[in-house]
């Protein structure tokens, strides 16, 4: 048994700081004096256990933390959708997660969207409250940890610090998370540690890359003990054309070990396939990837924890975000990928909406999104097709609001795009995951809106009345006449119009004896409240009205209305109109 590094993942709001993030945790590497011991790899840095304790050593004193791990993989992960193709059974390969904020805006949607996939996946994280130089005030101490630069700071900045810290802990809170200050943390199982750091000064860095190592050996100790010697597992990160090579693919290795010659199952489009490996590969050290060609050497053995670029046959269809399997028992191994897939698509018969992505994990991350808002029928990696759209077709003379597909970071073909609008069947499409729901709840409203809005119309009911001579109550707003119904039902909110159906005013309500109805049929002589008519300008006394059905109600109405010559009368006024 031997204790593999933890595996962490950069995840926040677009310029929040990843990319600095991880470059400054490179280069306070660099900085502290061993260039050759931080090694790059396919997709991930690894930052040995030595550069942390040298660089932090005093810090890891102040917190009593003996530090054991071999050190701390950083995974590049340039966006959410990527950290979603970081997964396994159960969860994600990342053991943690930093969730960069920029200190100054504070929580953002995908910072929320953030939240959600780390909650989902059930990874720790810490929170780098980032940018903590653009503070009003602030004076850089390069490379101190929190607490030294924090007592050097004036008392207004202190102050300002603690309430754009206070912001985010309240924001986290709503999001279901107890978070506190780095320092007023007094149990990390318990809360999230809110680290201010910058990017740019390296301030708290110390304490970011500290706290890392801490709740990894606090918290995972035995998740990390692994058999080094074991047929290694992984995941897929990309897949790239590489040249003089071909397909290859960046895949984390999270144990075990892997080396060239070795036989793999991964998933592809087709299924799952077995392949052997060609050849591994890494990055060259610094000094040898001047030259373009000499960008990645490659390798005979690679342990766990690690990032790594693998040739072999037929990679061209394999599907970002599958596992990887070190294949003993290919039949067995075949049935684990088989199961995987199957775990994340959904193909079925019933009402329910279409889900396309680019790849295993964003489609987890979708569905499982989605799954709280709307019934998926099918969910599945690749574009959109033709037999989609007949199925959301399908669907939606069911349930309009399921008779819809949802595409993330895919391409929409042309001619996909055309027959979705020729069948009318609503495409969302985005790259961002948060949007596609947001998008569809709009979307869903509005409609909704307008449904009600055509069924209110819907239910104008034909009707024929006279105004009663001698009975103007009052001559406007509203107008109020006595009426006598000489057929049809009148009910409020008709709209009324005369006989050459010019429109006069809508009924606003109907009173008999001093009390409301909400219908008067045949026969009936009541007090009417006109909206927005005038006796003597838009009505008269013995002047006949008629309610104004549109047409094609008229049509609807034939056969469910008794009285077929007022329907008649009433079609040729709006027929007329
Ligand atoms: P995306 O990859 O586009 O989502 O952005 P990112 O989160 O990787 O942010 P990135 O690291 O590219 O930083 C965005 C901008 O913020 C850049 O201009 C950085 O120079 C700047 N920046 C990042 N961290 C800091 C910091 O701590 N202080 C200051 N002053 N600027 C920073
Ligand atoms: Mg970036």
């Amino acid at each position: 048994m031997q204790m593999r590094s933890p595996i962490v993942s950069v995840l926040g709001h677009v310029d929040h700081g990843k990319t600095s993030l991880l470059d400054k945790i490179r280069g306070t590497s660099v900085a502290a004096g061993e260039p050759g011991m931080i090694t790059q790899h396919v997709g991930a840095s690894f930052v040995p256990i030595e550069v942390i304790d040298k660089r932090c050593g005093e810090l890891a004193k102040k917190y009593k933390f003996k530090l054991t791990i071999p050190g701390l993989l950083f995974i590049d992960t340039p966006g959410h959708e990527a950290f979603t193709n970081l997964r396994k059974r159960g969860g994600s390969i990342a053991d943690l997660a930093v969730l960069v904020i920029d200190i100054i805006q504070g929580v953002q949607p995908q910072t929320i969207e953030a939240i959600q996939i780390l909650k989902t996946y059930k990874t720790p994280f810490v929170v780098a409250a980032n940018k903590i130089d653009l503070l009003n005030g602030w004076i850089p101490n390069p490379e101190a940890c929190f607490q030294t630069t924090y007592s050097a700071q004036r008392e207004f900045v202190q102050q300002e610090l603690d309430n754009k810290v206070y912001e985010i802990v309240r924001r986290l809170g709503e999001l279901g998370f107890n978070s506190e200050r780095l320092d007023r943390v007094p149990d990390m199982s318990k809360q999230v540690l809110i680290i201010p750091v910058s990017a740019k000064t390296g301030e708290g860095f110390q304490d970011l890359l500290l706290l890392l190592a801490g709740l990894a050996q606090k918290f995972m100790g035995t998740v990390l003990d692994i058999d080094i010697e074991k047929p290694a597992l992984g995941n897929v990160l990309e897949v790239k054309e590489l040249t003089g090579i071909g397909a290859t693919i960046d895949a984390i290795i999270y144990e075990g070990k892997i080396e060239p010659g070795d036989k793999i199952a991964v998933a592809t489009h087709d299924g799952p396939m077995i392949t052997k490996v060609r050849a591994i590969f890494q990055p060259a050290p610094m000094e040898e990837i001047r030259d373009p060609r000499k960008k990645f050497k490659s390798v005979d053995k690679v342990y766990a924890a690690a990032g790594v670029k693998i040739a072999a046959p037929g990679l061209e269809r394999v599907i970002p975000g599958s596992p990887l399997i070190v294949v003993k028992d290919a039949e067995k191994a075949k049935r684990e990928i088989e199961k995987e897939i199957e775990k994340v698509t959904i193909d079925k018969k019933s009402v329910g909406v279409i889900v396309k992505t680019d790849a295993l994990g964003s489609l987890e991350a979708v569905t499982h999104l989605l799954g709280g808002m709307c019934p998926i029928r099918k969910a599945n990696v690749g574009l959109i097709t033709r037999k989609d759209l007949a199925e959301a077709d399908s669907v939606r003379h069911q349930d309009r609001y399921c008779g819809v597909v949802f595409a993330f970071n895919v391409k929409i073909p042309n001619e996909i795009t055309i027959e979705a609008n020729n069948l009318g069947i609503k495409i969302f499409h985005s790259n961002v995951i948060y949007r596609l729901n947001e998008e569809y709840e709009k979307w869903k409203k509005e409609e909704q809106k307008k449904e009600k809005l055509e069924m209110l119309v819907k239910y104008i009911y034909p009707a024929k009345i006279v105004i009663i001579p001698g009975y103007v109550f009052r001559i406007n707003k509203p107008a109020i006449v006595g009426v006598e119904v000489l057929g049809g039902i009148l009910k409020p909110d008709t709209p009324l119009m005369d006989e050459n159906g010019k429109h006069v005013g809508e009924v606003q309500s109907i009173q008999e004896n001093n009390r409301s109805l909400d219908k008067a049929e045949k026969g009936a002589k009541v007090a009417l409240a006109i909206k927005s008519a005038t006796v003597g300008r838009d009505i008269f006394e013995q002047q006949v009205l008629f309610s104004a059905v549109p047409v094609e109600q008229i049509y609807k109405l034939q056969d469910k209305f008794e009285d077929k010559r007022l329907l008649e009368e009433i079609k040729k006024i709006m027929e007329r109109r």
